[in-house]
C-alpha cells in the first residue's frame, strides 16, 4: 500500500462484476485489497492480481480478522452475489467489520434497478437488497448504492428480450416503456469512481442506454437492414401469473437468478416501477457509455452465438 493512494477493500473480486471493479479501481490508482475466501484457487487469485488488486485470504466467519482486514480503507465495497447468506449474512458481517475498523464508507452489492421504488414481495432479489439497505441505513457509516438497471450484456441472449429468429423484441405491457441498461464495464467504471468519492450520495442511478421495446426494434431494423417489431406477449397481469406458475413448478434452488426471478426483474422494468430517474451519469464526467447499439451490433460469427 502506498502512502498517497486510497485503499479500497473489495469483497467479490473473484466474480464477474467484482473483477471489473477491482481493475477499474486499480486503473484509478487505488490500492485494492480484495478479500477472498480462504482456500480460493491460485487461478482465481491470479486473476485478481492481474486486475491490479491484492488478494487477501480471509475466513469471512472470523469477525476480528474481517475487521482487521478493513483497517485503513477509505471504503469497503461489495460485489458479492447470492441470496440471503451472501447479501444479508455475509454482507452484514462485512458491514460490521467496516464499522468496527472505523471505515467511513460502505458500498453494498446492489447493482440493480431501483429497488427503493418497487413493491416489496414482487422480486425476491430486490427484497434482499431492501432488507440490507434498512440495516445499512441504521449503521454508523456512510453508504452509496449504485443502481444501473439491467446489465446490457443480457440483451445479447441471456434475457428473453431480443429474439433473433422471429426478429421480434419481446415485451410485456407497454412497448413504449423505457428500460435502463448498463454494461458491466460501465457499471464497474462508475462504481470505482463512486468508491473513491468521499462525497458520494446514498444512491447513484446510471444507465448506459435507455430504450423501449419499440426503440430496440427500430435499432435492430437499422442494424440488420430487415424489419423487426415489438412482440407484446401480454400485459403485466399475465406476466405475474406466469411468474407464479413458473415459480411453483421450479424446484427449490439456491441459484441467485432462476428463470422466475429473471421474469420478476423484467416485470419491475416493464412496469416502470424500477425505472432509474433522475440519472447521475454525469457525476464523474464519464462520456463513453456503451449504448444498446454497441452491444447489439452484429459481430463476426466466431465471436459468439446468438439466441
Ligand atoms: N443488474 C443486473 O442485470 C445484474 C446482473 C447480474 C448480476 N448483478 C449483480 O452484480 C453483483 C455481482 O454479481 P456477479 O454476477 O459479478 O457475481 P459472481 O460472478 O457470481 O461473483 C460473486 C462473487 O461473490 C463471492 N461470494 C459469493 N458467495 C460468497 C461467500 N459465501 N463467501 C465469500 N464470497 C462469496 C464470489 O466468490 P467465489 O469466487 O469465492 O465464489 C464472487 O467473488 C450482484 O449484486 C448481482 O446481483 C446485476
Amino acid at each position: 500500500m502506498s502512502d498517497s493512494s486510497p485503499t479500497i477493500v473489495l469483497a467479490g473480486a473473484t466474480g464477474d462484476l467484482g473483477g471489473r471493479i477491482a481493475a477499474a479501481l486499480a486503473r484509478r490508482g487505488a490500492d485494492v485489497r480484495a478479500l477472498v475466501r480462504t482456500g480460493t484457487s491460485a487461478e482465481k487469485q491470479g486473476a485478481v492480481r492481474a486486475a491490479g488488486a491484492v488478494p487477501v485470504e480471509i475466513d469471512f466467519a472470523d469477525a476480528a480478522a474481517l475487521s482487521r482486514a478493513c483497517v485503513g480503507a477509505a471504503c469497503v465495497a461489495s460485489a458479492l452475489n447470492g441470496l440471503a447468506p451472501a447479501i444479508l449474512d455475509l454482507q452484514g458481517r462485512l458491514l460490521d467489520a467496516a464499522v468496527a475498523a472505523g471505515v467511513p464508507r460502505f458500498m453494498p452489492s446492489d447493482f440493480s434497478l431501483d429497488f427503493t421504488k418497487t413493491r416489496p414481495g414482487d422480486n425476491r432479489n430486490m427484497d434482499l437488497r431492501r432488507a440490507f439497505k434498512a440495516r445499512l441505513d441504521g449503521a454508523p457509516i456512510r453508504a452509496t448504492s449504485i443502481l444501473n438497471g439491467a446489465f446490457a450484456e443480457l440483451l445479447t441472449g441471456e434475457a428473453p428480450i431480443v429474439l433473433h429468429k422471429p426478429h421480434r423484441i419481446l415485451c410485456w405491457g407497454d412497448p413504449d416503456q423505457k428500460l435502463d441498461f448498463t454494461t458491466k464495464d460501465d457499471v464497474a467504471d462508475y462504481a470505482a469512481d463512486a468508491a473513491l468519492d468521499p462525497d458520494a450520495p446514498r444512491l447513484l442511478r446510471i444507465a448506459g442506454d435507455v430504450v423501449s421495446a419499440r426503440d430496440l426494434a427500430a435499432l435492430m431494423t437499422r442494424l440488420e437492414g430487415r424489419p423487426w417489431k415489438p412482440f407484446r406477449a401480454g400485459g403485466l397481469g399475465l406476466l405475474g401469473a406466469l411468474i407464479r406458475v413458473t415459480r411453483t413448478l421450479s424446484p427449490a434452488s439456491d441459484a441467485p437468478f432462476p428463470a422466475w426471478q429473471g421474469m420478476q426483474y423484467i416485470r419491475d422494468m416493464s412496469s416502470g416501477r424500477g425505472k432509474l430517474t433522475p440519472l447521475d451519469n454525469e457525476r464523474y464526467g464519464k462520456t463513453n457509455w456503451t449504448r444498446a447499439a454497441d452491444v447489439l451490433a452484429p459481430r463476426p460469427a466466431s465471436s459468439g452465438a446468438r439466441a
